[in-house]
């Protein structure tokens, strides 16, 4: 990811040190560069599903993509208030997600659930990874934010696994 976010960070009053600030923002934008990628993702899903079942898939991706973008804006906002710069456009997540691209050849519903599956599932392992290197800064309430995340992706990892038992 850019390495300029350390340098950018600007003085605000919050007690939390500027050291720990600048790996706080750093791994918010990581994780808010895959939810940004998650949510458009999960977005070309619900346009692009086809086949039976169509209706309650497409929307069910589309109350999915609503829940993700939720995620970005907490993620975006906590950032901007430990002084950092929100790497929040679409060509800046792009060039830091870790997530694999949507393939554009494929329709069917059952192979939409299992994509959008996989890669709620790497996003929920991701999510678990960051809480863990937050609880290292011991700073809890990032800590919280993310596992609230966490939770929020598990439910919805749960509801995509349902449809595919
Ligand atoms: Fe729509």
């Amino acid at each position: 990811m850019p390495t300029a976010t350390k340098s950018r960070l600007i003085d605000v009053k919050i007690d939390i040190p500027k050291g720990d600030r600048e790996n706080l923002v750093a791994i918010l934008n990581q994780q808010l560069a895959d939810t940004l990628d998650l949510y458009s993702q999960i977005k070309q899903a619900h346009w692009n599903v086809k086949g039976l079942g169509f209706q309650q898939v497409h929307l069910l991706f589309d109350d999915q993509a609503e829940i993700f973008e939720g995620f970005a804006d907490m993620l975006a906002e906590r950032v901007a208030l430990l002084g950092g710069v929100a790497l929040g456009t679409v060509r800046m997540a792009a060039a830091s997600s870790r997530l694999p691209e949507f393939p554009a050849d494929e329709h069917a519903v059952p192979v939409f659930l299992e994509l959008v599956r996989d890669r709620v599932a790497a996003y929920a392992k991701s999510n678990r990874a960051a809480i863990a290197a937050v609880a290292k800064i011991d700073e809890p309430t990032t800590e919280d934010l993310l596992t609230e995340v966490s939770r929020g992706t598990d439910q919805q990892l749960y509801f995509l696994e349902s449809h595919l038992y």
